[in-house]
């Protein structure tokens, strides 16, 4: 790619803001989150996820995000989000800008060893690697938070051992959206690891996460923020309101989906506060 994915965080963490990364799932969702970029003039890291590389496949995904980002003028690096071990290889192969491996499944030790190991080929090939420590849940789920929140001492650890680029921890933020608010954000934690370990940290699910503990996070060492679930939900709402006025072609849901998740991308950018940040 054209931009430099570590000096987009980077940029993020000396002006005390947040870089969104968010999720493609099909050709108008990528040309939502591309059209926002260029309307909010941010940054934007597009995110191959979860629930698009079984339905597209992650070359695919790829490839298509790139055959829309090489039309669009937003300063747009193509990010794998949640990589397994095989899936890192993969997308460096086909030239992913920046490889998130998801070792978070793995015990301490063995997550160690295999970011360790991945943030080495992805350096050799100048690839920036997001990991994880601590286990980030799914919304509606059983959660015990000191099961799932990131130990400062491991995450010092952690990324003295690994050299990883930015650190995604788990901090009282799930994945999805829930009825069960307040959150248990931890912004003590988030301040405490940025502390030890010096480099910008990820939060996912941002999501029904409210505002002010938006701000908070990112004032604590959040430079990279995930959003999913909302964006989803805006391209959805488009989709039934269209559909609910008789039968339309499925073209005319899927750009009124498309226009509404651009709405609601432009807003997530500006509550980061990556809005009129792009260097393009
Ligand atoms: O499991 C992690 C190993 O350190 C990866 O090394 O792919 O060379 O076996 P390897
Ligand atoms: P949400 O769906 O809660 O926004 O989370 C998205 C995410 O973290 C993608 O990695
Ligand atoms: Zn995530
Ligand atoms: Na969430």
């Amino acid at each position: 790619g054209k931009f430099d994915p570590a000096e987009i965080v980077e940029s993020a963490r000396r002006g005390g803001y947040a870089v969104g990364g968010f999720n493609m799932h099909n050709v108008e969702t990528t040309q939502a989150l591309l059209q926002a970029a260029e309307l909010a003039d941010a940054p934007v890291f597009m995110q191959v996820g979860r629930a698009v590389v079984p339905h597209m496949g992650l070359a695919e995904s790829f490839r298509m995000t790139q055959r829309e980002l090489s039309k669009s003028d937003a300063q747009a690096v193509i990010h794998l989000d949640h990589g397994t071990y095989d899936e890192v290889f993969e997308a460096l192969r086909l030239g992913f800008d920046s490889i998130m491996f998801d070792g978070s499944h793995l015990d301490f030790e063995d997550n160690i060893k295999a970011t360790k190991y991945v943030v080495k080929v992805c350096h050799s090939f100048g690839v920036p690697v997001e990991a994880e420590l601590g286990k980030i849940p799914d919304a509606n789920t059983a959660i015990n938070w000191p099961d799932f929140y990131t130990s400062v001492d491991e995450a010092e650890r952690f990324v003295a051992e690994t050299g990883v680029d930015f650190l995604a921890i788990s901090a009282g933020v799930m994945h999805g959206v829930t009825a069960t608010e307040p959150l248990p954000l931890d912004i003590e934690r988030i301040a405490r690891i940025r502390d030890v370990t010096g480099i910008p940290l990820v939060l996912h699910g941002a999501s029904g996460v409210p505002l002010d503990d938006i701000r908070a996070a990112i004032a604590a060492g959040i430079n990279k923020l995930n959003a999913d679930t909302d964006l989803r939900h805006a391209f959805r709402r488009g989709i039934e309101e269209t559909w609910a006025l008789g039968d339309r072609q499925l073209e005319d849901g899927m750009a009124e989906g498309r226009r509404q998740m651009i709405e609601a991308t432009v807003q997530k950018m500006r509550e980061f506060g990556c809005a009129d940040r792009s260097q393009n």
